[in-house]
């Protein structure tokens, strides 16, 4: 039976390798807290020099470009955690990452506050007829005329899903005098005096700017179709940056080109280019009412620090304290501090007896447990145990063989 890797916390020991040019707010907080054995590369590596990087490294931080598969994984023996320094976690094969013990964390929440600052100034773009305006004046027109032209103060702004990204949108919109109204599935505790409505229906009825900020789920996919966009007050606006299967291209087009709605901003799309090298097709295209950006909602200087700091306090945490919490494929377990006592992390096959037979290490070696935490997710346990100093080398050892070990380590 193939040895389950173990990993102490001797912090100079431990080496986190960081690809893709990952913001340095990543490294000072992992400087911060007292880690040294950083390297920082600043593109992707091809996947053979990747195999043989990682095969060191305890810790891997990578952004979109990087992809860890099974085979790669197979071949990171010491790897402890991934840190996705983005938002998706596509990249990584994370049911594989999972059933070798491997954490994978992201930074779900570090752009929020982009996002509604995009969607906020483009409303008022918008609501001026500044899209179209501007790109008569770009080919030598000059539209200057105040119709169709708008204020947004006393507006009302449609948001729909009022998560993250609606709520602070929500707040930002009501400073500048807006009017909010939110539909979302869950209920929500309404910032200010924002108001709920019951349906998407009422919603698209009553809003002069609807906008989008739902997760990509069954439910959502094409949420925004020709119905919904008849059932748009005429003369208002649609603006999507949440996911593009949101909306029903094909139909928004059709609804622009009747002139139905004064307008649209659209940040993503069921089809984006890979890469920035290629073009880039949508029906929406030659709209002039339109505003296109490529998929930048999100994408700014302070959301890119900011996720640097978020992933990186993650990976410190699950490190330093074993807390997986908000984890994307792994148990889930947040751990107080664990003064006077050393703490074993034992991470397991999901199976019926792994836990008796962990229990019976301690039993049998008369080893007193001083706390005792355990989570399970799909096919893999998480267990975490707190005990004397003195005891934690012959316990990790037993532990170690324990039938269904994935991963041991010992924290101090
Ligand atoms: P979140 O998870 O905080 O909020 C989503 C909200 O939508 C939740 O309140 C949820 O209950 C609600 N919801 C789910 N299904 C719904 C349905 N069928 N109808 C109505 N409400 C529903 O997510 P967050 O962080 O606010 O992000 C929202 C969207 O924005 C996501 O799709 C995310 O991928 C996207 N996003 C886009 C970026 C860009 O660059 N354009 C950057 C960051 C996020």
């Amino acid at each position: 039976m193939p040895v389950a890797p173990k990993t102490s916390t001797d912090k100079a020991k431990i080496k986190f390798l960081l690809l893709e040019g990952i913001h340095p707010s990543a490294i000072a907080v992992l400087q911060a807290a007292g880690y040294t054995r950083i390297e920082s590369l600043p593109g992707a590596l091809s996947d053979e020099a990747l195999a043989l990087k990682i095969a060191d490294a305890h810790f891997v931080g990578i952004r979109s470009r990087t992809q860890l598969t099974a085979e790669l994984l197979a071949r990171a023996d010491k790897l402890v955690a991934i840190g996705c320094f983005c938002i998706g976690t596509n990249q990584v094969d994370l049911q594989a990452a999972r059933e070798r013990g491997i954490a994978v964390f992201n930074a779900p929440f570090s752009n929020t506050r982009s996002v509604a600052e995009l969607v906020l100034a483009e409303s008022i773009l918008l609501m001026r007829g500044i899209p179209a305006k501007n790109a008569a004046a770009h080919r030598g027109g000059w539209q200057k005329s105040a119709d169709d032209a708008y204020e947004i103060r006393g507006k009302t702004l449609g948001i729909v899903g009022y998560g993250a990204i609606g709520t602070q949108l929500s707040v930002m919109a009501e400073s500048l005098g807006m009017q909010v109204i939110f539909f979302d599935v869950v209920s929500k505790l309404p910032m200010g005096t924002a108001r709920p409505v019951a349906t998407l229906r009422e919603l698209l009825a009553q809003a002069d700017i609807v906008t989008l900020h739902v997760p990509e789920t069954a439910a959502t996919n094409a949420m925004i179709g020709p119905d919904e966009l008849a059932a748009m007050k005429p003369g208002s606006a649609l603006i999507n940056a949440s996911r593009g299967s949101v909306v029903d291209i094909g139909a928004l087009a059709q609804a622009l080109r009747d002139k139905r709605l004064l307008g649209a901003a659209i940040d993503v799309f069921p089809d984006e280019p890979r890469s920035n090298r290629e073009i880039f097709e949508s029906p929406l295209r030659g709209l002039d009412q339109v505003i296109l950006t490529p998929h930048v909602g999100g994408s700014t200087v302070e959301a890119q620090e900011n996720i640097g700091i978020e992933v990186a306090e993650k990976l410190v945490k699950y490190s330093d304290n074993g807390t997986s919490t908000s984890s994307v494929n792994f148990p889930e377990v947040a751990l107080p501090a664990h003064p006077g006592h050393h703490r074993l992390l034992h991470i397991h096959r999901n199976v019926p007896g792994v836990l008796a037979q962990i229990n019976q290490v301690f039993s049998d070696n008369r080893i007193n447990i001083a706390a005792q935490f355990l989570q399970t997710r799909e096919s893999v346990g998480y267990v975490v145990i707190d005990i004397d100093a003195a005891h934690s080398d012959v316990a990790l050892a037993k532990l170690a063989d324990v039938p269904g070990t994935l991963r041991t380590r010992v924290l101090f």
